[in-house]
């Protein structure tokens, strides 16, 4: 397949809800001719009314001048049918994450664009591969996955299908790069490299409140103990209890869930039953007010119990299962070592690369506190990589 994709380009977008405008937004800001789709259309008046929104802003910040602005918006078009797709030379699909829906859309789509266009998906959680399957030509099929804002957030995770043709993959890894995005290349596994690797600064979290370990408070003053020892100690910008809210509990749920699912109920990924009652309780979060936190207007938010040898405790736990995530990803292929750096720092602004975060620790350091987790609970939760332990025996590291 010849597969260039040029400035000049139209980039189709399916799907004008969250991910879908956000990336329509992206692309004609870089240039591109856009066509942007969806079957309701109370959803594309109501994208066009952000994009005007979102350049008046830009406009009023004195960041791009009225012109570019109405340029900007000319750019994107709007559309309710698939046929509109026939010029484009790339469709990035950004429609419900529903495998069997997806399937449909991309045997569709398929039959709109030409023989030579590129067809993407945003999915967070499915197989690329399975989606791959449902189109004649699988090997123009790819993941693209992009972080909410799109807009905003630079890390973009790109996932070859195991049908993939390589051109495919370097024609739209280059495109992307282009739109001024840093993209990571992914083996197409559960949760790709961030909803992964990231599983533990959620759930170890959890778990710790659960047992209230080493003395963590019960309730809300327990969440704020870990959230101030992540940001004190671990020095990420947000507490896994705040930054649950923030993405919502229900979404946060979901991810889990469902790499756990498709992982075969690997241990390591286990949902908790405190966050499904959270979100059967309609505790999504900031969106509905309340969460694990309360954000209404009376509400007084609780205090940490600032001990800082618990804080570090904490710290020291979360981060070793953090690591080992990380350092199993990159034993199992699932990314190469700086892709991996990149999408923890650019997708979810961890302070430092998790590898590099094993090199100042020491790997053997690392081990001795999940080896100490798993002979304390004797769960396979707590089982070291293969890789992490090669390391801490021959003292070499990530980053030479
Ligand atoms: P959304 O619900 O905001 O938007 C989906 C849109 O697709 C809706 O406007 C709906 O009308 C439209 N749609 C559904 N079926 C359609 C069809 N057959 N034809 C045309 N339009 C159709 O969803 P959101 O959050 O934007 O997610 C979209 C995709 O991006 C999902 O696969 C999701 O997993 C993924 N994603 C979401 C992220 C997030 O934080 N929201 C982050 C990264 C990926």
């Amino acid at each position: 397949m010849s597969t260039e994709i040029t400035k000049e380009a139209t980039i189709g977008v399916l799907g004008a809800g969250t991910m879908g405008n956000g990336i329509a937004q992206v692309a004609a800001g870089a240039g591109h001719r856009v066509i942007l789709l969806d079957a309701n259309a109370a959803v594309l008046d109501k994208a066009r009314a952000i994009h005007h929104q979102v350049l008046d802003k830009l406009v009023a910040k004195g960041k791009l001048t009225p012109e570019a602005a109405k340029a900007n918006l000319s750019r994107i078009h709007y559309a309710a049918n698939l046929d509109a797709f026939a010029p484009c030379k790339l469709v990035i699909e950004a429609i419900v994450e529903d495998l069997d829906v997806k399937r449909k859309v991309f045997a569709e789509i398929e039959r709109w664009v030409a023989a030579d266009a590129v067809i993407a998906t945003n999915t967070s959680s499915l197989s690329v591969t399975s989606i791959a399957a449902a189109c004649k030509q699988a090997e123009r099929v790819l993941g693209v996955h992009f972080f909410n804002p799109a807009p905003l957030m630079p890390l973009v995770e790109i996932i070859p299908a195991l049908q993939t043709e390589s051109t495919v993959v370097q024609a739209t890894r280059q495109l992307i790069d282009g739109w001024g995005k840093a993209t990571v290349l992914v083996r197409d596994t559960p949760g790709f490299i961030v909803n992964r690797v990231a599983r533990p600064f959620y759930g170890e979290s959890i778990r710790i409140l659960e047992e209230r370990w080493h003395g963590v408070p019960e309730g809300p003053a327990g969440m704020a103990t870990i959230d101030w020892a992540m940001k004190e100690f671990g020095g990420f910008r947000m507490g896994p209890f705040e930054l649950m809210d923030m993405i919502g509990n229900d979404i946060n749920y979901t991810v889990t869930e469902t790499v756990w699912k498709q992982t075969y109920h690997d241990p390591r990924y286990r949902p908790s039953l405190t966050q499904k009652r959270v979100v059967e309780a309609g505790r999504f979060g900031k969106k509905t007010g309340r969460g694990y936190y309360d954000y209404t207007n009376e509400a007084v938010m609780p205090e940490p119990v600032k001990d800082e040898a618990l804080g570090k405790k904490i710290v020291d736990r979360v981060v070793a299962m953090l690591i080992n995530e990380a350092v199993d990803a990159l034993h199992m292929g699932i990314a190469n070592r700086d892709d991996l750096e990149t999408a923890m720092t650019k997708g979810v602004n961890y302070p430092k690369g998790l590898l590099r975060w094993c090199d100042e620790l020491g790997a053997d350091k690392v081990l001795n506190v999940l080896r100490g987790l798993r002979e304390t609970y004797e769960e396979d939760r707590y089982r070291p990589s293969v890789l992490l332990k090669q390391m801490a025996a021959s003292g070499q590291k990530f980053h030479a």
